[in-house]
């Protein structure tokens, strides 16, 4: 069965065939960092009016990269929430017209069950129920994945997400976005011992993430205390700005790494995936494989499955037209949604 996914929920223009259950065939993104990087974030009519522009162009892509053509489709699969209501509705138009034209079942995707599921496509033994730890600039959240239709989140960031966090930072650092991979670079040549930023707990609830405050003594050990961010640096700053990205992503990557593992063992489970953007991290990817417990596999999608893409759209959609769920053309988008609500 060959399932086409389209993503278009926030700022990505994406689609991917895969052959179901598992085999991705092609996976192709168009970003549009450089349309909203004078904005300092993603604005939402640009968005939208950007995925009208490309979401044939980037489908076509997909399609014939996987080297078959739109008839040989079998479903489709589209993120229809949480997202961008202008976006989402622009991919689910897209899905919609295609199912109509080639007389095949459609199915709507929630976003972060995907980014959960991703990991399926490149680790052949992986099965339910595991747990997922999703860190991305939108989410930074634990789900207990228990069958495929059953994701539950067990734990969440109660104010930025931990990719935002990156985002911020980079921005204070006069990196370049999107943060994550900027900081992460100039991190490598930093010592992460530097500084002591905080790594914040959530009183009463061990496996919530809370990252503004880590941010906030960012811009104070930048700025002296109370600084604004446009305000110059220090005079007397000791650390190089290697060494703050690498003290802040330590930050970022203890919590991260505390929070998952905890929940790992609450749960008794043995296979930790990890998706979003943020899991492209380096320095995450090596202190969760160091800090695991003997009998745990930690389990990350390679970067192009990490990040927003269309592939992990299809596959999800497969796991849930194999469960017998479909939707059908009167299908409608949610700009938020808990994963499995709509099941
Ligand atoms: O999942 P994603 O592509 O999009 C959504 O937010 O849904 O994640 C993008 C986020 C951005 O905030 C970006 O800065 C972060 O993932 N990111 C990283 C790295 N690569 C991307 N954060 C830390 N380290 C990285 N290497
Ligand atoms: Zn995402």
């Amino acid at each position: 069965m060959y399932v086409l996914g389209i993503e278009t929920s926030c700022d990505d223009t994406a689609a991917g065939v895969l052959r179901a259950p598992r085999e991705v065939l092609s996976n192709e993104v168009a970003t549009q960092y450089d349309l909203h990087a004078a904005f300092g974030g993603v604005v939402p009519e640009i968005a939208s009016r950007a995925h009208t522009e490309r979401v044939t162009r980037v489908i076509e892509r997909a399609v014939t990269n996987a080297g078959i053509t739109l008839k040989d489709l079998d479903a489709i699969a589209v993120t229809n929430r949480p997202g961008l209501v202008g976006s989402l509705i622009v991919g689910v138009s897209a899905a919609k017209s295609l199912a109509m034209a080639l007389d095949i079942p459609m199915v709507g995707v929630h976003h972060i069950e995907a980014h959960c599921t991703a990991a399926f496509a490149e680790h052949p033994d992986l099965d339910w129920p595991f747990l997922a730890l999703v860190a991305s600039g939108g989410h930074t959240a634990l789900y207990d994945c228990k069958s495929p239709g059953v994701i539950e989140l067990i734990g969440q960031t109660i104010d930025d997400a931990a990719g935002e966090c990156f985002d911020k930072v980079a921005v204070m650092l006069d990196l370049p976005q999107p943060g994550g991979p900027s900081v992460s670079k100039l991190a490598e040549e930093g010592n992460p011992k530097a500084v002591h930023f905080p790594r914040a707990r959530v009183k009463e609830d061990p496996l919530a993430f809370s990252f503004s405050g880590v941010k906030t003594s960012v811009l104070y050990h930048l700025k002296g205390p109370g600084g604004r961010r446009d305000a110059p640096d220090r005079e007397n700053l000791e650390t190089s700005y290697a060494d703050v990205a690498a003290s802040f992503e330590q930050a970022v990557v203890d919590a991260l790494v505390k929070r998952s593992l905890a929940a790992i063992e609450a749960k008794g489970y043995t296979d930790l995936v990890v998706g979003g953007g943020v899991a492209a991290n380096r320095r995450l990817r090596a202190d969760l494989a160091a800090k695991a417990p003997e009998g745990v596999h930690v389990r990350f999608p390679s970067m192009a499955l990490c990040a927003d893409n269309g592939a992990m759209i299809a596959l999800r959609g497969a796991q849930m037209l194999e469960a017998g769920i479909t939707d059908a053309l009167d299908l409608d988008v949610s700009a938020t949604g808990e994963p499995g609500a709509l099941l």
